[in-house]
């Protein structure tokens, strides 16, 4: 069963929608279930200034990505590239072991739009 923080962030998605004119975009896919994961990013003074998120996937993916959008503002880009999947499934109170792996696309979102980022800068 799911944690009743993966269900509010189920059910009230944080920071869902799209930056226009971000200054980085990530994006990941699982190529078993077909999920897809967008993260778009706003950088001030190499720091994660706003951050949203496009999920389509199953309720695990998209609470995973709302926590994940949480936890991530604010943090510098080396916090942030520093995350992991277990700090987002602990932040979550746990995922049933058969989502475990939802919570791959939300990191490695994010670490994408950061390397872009720094490759473009
Ligand atoms: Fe595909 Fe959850 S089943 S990310």
């Amino acid at each position: 069963m799911y944690s009743e923080k993966v269900l509010d962030h189920f059910k009230n998605p944080r920071n869902q929608g799209v930056i226009d004119n971000a200054d980085a975009v990530g994006q990941e896919g699982n190529p078993v279930c077909g999920d897809i994961m967008k993260i778009y990013l706003k950088i001030k003074d190499d720091k994660i200034d706003d951050i949203k998120f496009e999920t389509l996937g199953c309720a695990a993916a998209i609470s995973v990505s709302s926590a994940l959008t949480e936890m991530a503002k604010g943090k510098t880009l080396a916090e942030a590239m520093a995350m992991t999947k277990d700090e987002v499934v602990e932040y979550l109170g746990g995922l049933p072991a058969v989502k475990v792996h939802c919570s791959m696309l939300g990191v490695d979102a994010l670490h994408s739009a950061i390397k872009s980022y720094q490759e473009n800068k």
